[in-house]
């Protein structure tokens, strides 16, 4: 059957259905018949039918479609985002590369000239090469992402433009296969996404001087789960003897001082440990294990619980003490915290907590001892561990909650200012958040995809 679509309004249509309704004959479901003419010898000609009057009157395709809209228009920023990340590892990956490159011309140029070297030399070159052998695969896996992240930025600029036009000519497309597209589409940009975004930390680059405020000792943070868009930032000066929050609407309105609000927590805080994780601070409360879930919404405690069996009140700081007993923390996989247990012999603990009720998911003993970690945070579901919170300090350990091993590495961090007395990952931003002795800083961290897991998830 041939039908003729009309558009009567911008958003409700027609159709022209050269048959007569009957018991046989009806109407798609979501359609009604309209109206219908006939000749005059009374046989039908011709039946205008049109959707229902609820799909008509609340615009529901177009408001669907405006749904698509602002899904395709969420995935354009996600790929932005993803792209800028991506771009950022490859460069360093290149330069990896360019030195693999050199590594392998002096190596021919010696194995051509091969009395005229030392064997020494020889030997710590072809060690130097091996090293290097890993970042092959790795290599290759980035040139494949980048390829990916074109093709999603093509895919998601052809649907938009689909999309656009069809909020023009409403009717002409085939809602359902659009749909399907999107969701497609959105389904395999979350998988690579998912992919793309975790890896293992193989450097710490910065800082850059954010501000230079407060004393020596302080937290502040934006929330990983805020939009792109909302760049609120909380700032939480000194470890003790306060309960004063001060919001910024932005990063540079935090430059330039201009503050949006201030809270005034019920209870005092202890250490510089926080974390904002989707609209709530939580906090370790003065003189107790108890963490504190405080929604900035509603400007209340939501929810309070003690941390069973956690050290506080400087038994089980990090190095630089300051009530730093207990590290709450955000990553990609959730909310956790960071503290250590007479059971555990001082040594750190990793708890990962419900956001909503603070209780404990899940739980792994580690064998680095609280008191001689600088700091940690967690990325990927991995904690990495710094051996100070002086100069020189470096990651030094790291364990994974998901093979539930632990592994020694060497990842310098520029301790610029000193004393570092807060490092917390914020995984929206994919950067380090530090207070340096009274300076606020960051730092970019470049990952890499794990190529070779056991798992293939
Ligand atoms: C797009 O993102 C915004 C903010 O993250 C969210 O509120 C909204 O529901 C998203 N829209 C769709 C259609 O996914
Ligand atoms: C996008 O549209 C162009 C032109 O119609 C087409 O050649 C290309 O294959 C499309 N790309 C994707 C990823 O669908
Ligand atoms: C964030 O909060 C919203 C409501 O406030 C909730 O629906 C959502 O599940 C939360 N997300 C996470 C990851 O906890
Ligand atoms: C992190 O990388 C981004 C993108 O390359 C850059 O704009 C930013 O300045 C870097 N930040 C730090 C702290 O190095």
């Amino acid at each position: 059957m041939r039908a003729l679509f009309v558009v009567l309004k911008p958003l409700c249509f027609l159709a022209l259905l050269g048959y007569c309704p009957s018991a046989t004959i009806r109407p798609k479901e979501g359609w009604q018949v309209y109206s219908s003419a006939q000749d005059a010898d009374g046989r039908c000609i011709c039946t205008v039918v049109a959707p229902e009057q609820n799909l008509c009157s609340r615009d529901a395709k177009s408001r669907q479609l405006r749904q698509l809209l602002e899904k395709i228009q969420n995935m354009s920023q996600s790929i932005e985002v993803l792209n800028l990340r991506t771009q950022r590892d490859f460069q360093y990956v290149m330069k990896m590369e360019s030195q693999m490159k050199g590594l392998r011309s002096k190596f021919r140029q010696i194995e051509s000239n091969r009395r005229t070297l030392l064997t020494k030399n020889f030997q710590e070159l072809k060690g130097k090469m091996n090293d290097l052998q890993p970042l092959i695969p790795v290599l290759e896996q980035y040139k494949t992402d980048a390829t990916l992240i074109s093709q999603f930025k093509e895919e998601i600029r052809n649907l938009s433009l689909v999309l656009t036009a069809i909020q023009e000519e409403i009717g002409a497309y085939d809602y359902e296969e659009l749909q399907q597209r999107v969701l497609g589409l959105e389904g395999r940009l979350r998988n690579c996404m998912n992919k793309l975004t975790c890896g293992k930390l193989m450097k710490i680059t910065g800082p850059i001087t954010v501000k230079t405020s407060g004393t020596r000792f302080g937290a502040w943070m934006t929330d990983p789960q805020a939009s792109p868009k909302n760049n609120k930032v909380w700032y939480m000066d000194s470890y003790t003897n306060n309960k004063i929050v001060r919001e910024y609407k932005s990063v540079s309105d935090f430059v330039s001082g201009v503050e949006s609000r201030t809270y005034n927590l019920p209870f005092h805080w202890a250490g510089t440990n926080h974390v904002v994780y989707n609209g709530s601070l939580y906090y370790n409360k003065y003189q107790s294990n108890i963490i504190v879930r405080y929604s900035f919404e509603s400007g209340r405690v939501m929810t309070q619980r003690a941390l069973e069996s956690a050290g506080f009140h400087n038994v089980y700081p990090y190095t630089w003490g300051g009530f730093s007993d207990i590290d709450l923390m955000a990553d990609e996989l959730g909310l956790w915290a960071i503290y250590a247990t007479n059971q555990n012999a001082g040594n750190i603990v990793i708890s990962q907590l419900d956001p909503l009720t603070i209780q404990v998911l899940n739980t792994w003993n580690t064998e680095y001892s609280k008191r001689n970690a600088g700091e940690s945070f967690m990325i990927c579901g991995t904690l990495y561990i710094t051996n100070s919170h002086l100069t020189g300090a470096k990651v030094y350990y790291s364990y994974s909650t998901k093979t539930s091993t632990y592994e020694y590495m060497d990842i310098p961090i520029h301790n610029q200012y000193f004393h570092m007395s807060m490092l917390d990952y914020n995984a929206r931003d994919r950067a380090l958040y530090g207070w340096n002795n009274g300076h606020q800083v960051l730092f970019n961290v470049t990952l890499f995809h794990i190529i070779k897991t056991d798992d293939e998830s």
